[in-house]
C-alpha cells in the first residue's frame, strides 16, 4: 500500500519545502498531495517539484471552503481508504500595515477554523501508524497570553466547536476595541497561534482513547525567510530557508513507526514546548 501524505498551503513557503521534502524522503511510490488553494499557483508548484525530478499531485483546497475540505477528504478516502500523514501548514497572511480589526476576521477564519476544519476531515481518516502536525509557533502556548483568558482555553475539556467559539469571541472583541482591556496580547498572531495548538490538542485528546499508533502534534519551524515573515522582522539574519526549517517539522511527521512521542504536544527544533497554564 502506498504512503499518503498531504501538506496544505503547499504552492509556496514553508509548505513548499514541506512537499519536497515528503517527494524526497518516501520516494516515488508515494502519494504526496500538495494542496493550494489557486489550481494554477498548485500546478505550477507541481511543475517545479517535477524539475527537480519529484512527484507531487496537485489538489485544491481552499481551507476556508467547509464543503471544499469535506471534499477533498472524501476524494481522498476513496481513493486511498486513508491518509498517512498530514501536514495542516495553510495560513492567512496579515500586514502591518492594515488594522487587526480589518484582518483578524479572515485571519482566524484560514488560520483557526482552518485548523479546525482540517482536524474533523482528515483525523478520522488517518491510517494506523498516521502522523498529523499542525504547523504552528511557538507562539502557542498558554505563558503567553494573560492569566485571566487561560481558563478560555482549558483543553482538558473543551470540543473544537468551543475553540472556535473562543476564537470567534477574540474577533468580536478586536473588531469592537475590548481585546487589549481583556488581556489579549498585542499581535493578533499570537492569539491565533494559541487556539490552533489548542485545537490539534482538543484532536490529541479526542483521539488517544485507542491506541492505533496514531501521533498528532504541533509543530513551530522557528523563524523562516518566507514572504509572510518578512513584513514583520526588520532583522532576518536569524531566519532559516523554508528547506532548513523543515527538517525538523519533517521528523516529526515521519516518526518512527513505533513511536508514541511526542503526542498532543507543541514541538519546536525536536524538543516539547510546555503549554503551561
Ligand atoms: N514564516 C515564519 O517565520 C513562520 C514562523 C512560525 C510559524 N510559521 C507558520 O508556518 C506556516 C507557513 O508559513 P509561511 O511563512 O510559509 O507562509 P506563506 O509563505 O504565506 O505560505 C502560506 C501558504 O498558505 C496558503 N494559504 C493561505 N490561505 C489559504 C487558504 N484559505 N486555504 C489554503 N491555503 C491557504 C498560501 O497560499 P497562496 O500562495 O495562494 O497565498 C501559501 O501557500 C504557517 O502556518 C505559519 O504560521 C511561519
Amino acid at each position: 500500500m502506498s504512503t499518503v501524505a498531504l501538506v496544505t498551503g503547499g504552492n509556496q513557503g514553508l509548505g513548499y519545502a514541506l512537499v519536497r521534502g515528503l517527494c524526497e524522503r518516501l520516494g516515488p511510490d508515494a502519494v504526496v498531495y500538495l494542496a493550494s488553494r489557486d489550481a494554477k499557483r498548485g500546478r505550477a508548484a507541481v511543475s517545479r517539484l517535477r524539475a527537480e525530478g519529484l512527484t507531487a499531485r496537485a489538489a485544491l483546497l481552499d481551507v476556508t471552503d467547509e464543503a471544499g475540505v469535506s471534499a477533498l477528504a472524501e476524494a481522498v478516502a476513496a481513493e486511498h481508504g486513508g491518509i498517512d500523514i498530514v501536514l495542516s501548514n495553510a495560513a492567512a497572511r496579515i500586514s502591518p500595515d492594515v488594522s487587526d480589526a480589518d484582518q483578524v476576521a479572515g485571519f482566524v477564519d484560514t488560520n483557526n477554523h482552518g485548523t479546525n476544519r482540517m482536524l474533523k476531515a482528515f483525523v478520522p481518516l488517518l491510517r494506523d501508524g498516521g502522523r498529523y502536525v499542525v504547523v504552528a509557533s511557538a507562539f502557542g502556548v498558554l505563558s503567553r497570553l494573560d492569566p485571566r483568558l487561560h481558563e478560555r482555553f482549558d483543553t482538558t475539556r473543551m470540543s473544537l466547536e468551543d475553540v472556535g467559539e473562543v476564537m470567534d469571541g477574540y474577533v468580536a472583541e478586536v473588531r469592537g476595541g475590548t481585546a487589549a482591556a481583556s488581556g489579549w496580547p498585542d499581535w493578533i498572531n499570537v492569539a491565533s497561534k494559541v487556539g490552533q495548538v489548542a485545537s490539534m490538542r482538543v484532536a490529541a485528546r479526542d483521539l488517544a482513547e485507542g491506541d492505533r499508533g496514531i501521533v498528532v502534534n504541533a509543530a513551530c519551524p522557528g523563524l523562516v525567510d518566507t514572504a509572510a515573515s518578512r513584513p514583520w522582522f526588520t532583522d532576518m539574519a536569524a531566519a532559516k530557508s523554508p528547506d532548513d526549517a523543515a527538517e525538523d517539522v519533517l521528523w516529526l511527521a515521519l516518526l518512527p513507526k513505533a513511536a508514541r512521542e511526542p503526542y498532543g504536544e507543541l514541538v519546536q527544533y525536536r524538543a516539547v514546548l510546555p503549554w503551561g497554564r
